[in-house]
């Protein structure tokens, strides 16, 4: 029974090979600061808050009940080709959007910006479907690995530094989604 007491000596959520980043606490006052700051700027407009899957989910989940205006929200899923571990810019549309974003104010809701070559190409093509507006939210920004320098976040919860992070969203090769806060992971070859 090794592998059940190894089991019992922490659960997901005290994971040792975790180190906490930003607290759950931590997180949920700052994502209402940012739904009180897109609740301002986005009055009187018809918002659309567009959530990129999946990291982005627990992310938008909190924030759209932070936001107090009428709006909508839809999905959509890319993959983007990495070349060992670095994004190479070229994006396939899994799912695309439900609905049109002609005329609509589109928030881009993403969990983290790395490079920005997913999230510049998304915005390609999302910029031909005649939006009065697209503006980027990102949970995370992670600058120094950036490539797309141009690229613009709006909204910004929290910078982090060069590492890799999971949780509130974020995964590592599918796992670790649920956390309720983001970590750091201490050792990546036992994630
Ligand atoms: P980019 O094209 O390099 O900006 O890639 C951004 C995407 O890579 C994000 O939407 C995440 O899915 C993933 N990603 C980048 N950095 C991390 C990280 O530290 N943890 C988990 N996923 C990450
Ligand atoms: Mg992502």
């Amino acid at each position: 029974m090794a592998a059940e007491s190894t089991r019992m000596d922490h659960t997901e959520f005290t994971n040792p090979n975790l180190e906490v980043l930003f607290s759950a606490e931590e997180i949920a006052d700052r994502v209402k600061e940012m739904g009180a700051r897109i609740s301002r700027d986005y009055e009187g407009k018809d918002l659309v808050l567009v959530g990129v899957l999946k990291g982005s989910c627990v992310f938008l989940a909190d924030l759209m009940r932070a936001i107090d205006l009428p709006l909508s929200i839809d999905f959509m899923s890319v993959s983007s080709y990495k070349d060992g571990t670095t994004s190479t810019g070229d994006v396939e549309i899994i799912k695309d959007l439900s609905n049109p974003i002609r005329d609509k104010d589109v928030l881009v809701v993403e969990d983290i910006i790395d490079t920005g070559l997913t999230l510049s190409r998304l915005l390609d093509i999302l910029g031909s479907r005649g939006a009065r507006s697209i503006t980027l939210a990102s949970f995370l920004d992670k600058p120094e690995p950036r490539i797309k320098t141009e690229l613009r976040i709006e909204y910004t919860g929290f910078v982090v530094p060069n590492h890799f992070v999971v949780g509130y969203g974020l995964d590592a090769a599918g796992r670790y989604r649920n956390l309720p806060f983001i970590g750091i992971v201490k050792d990546p070859s036992m994630a």
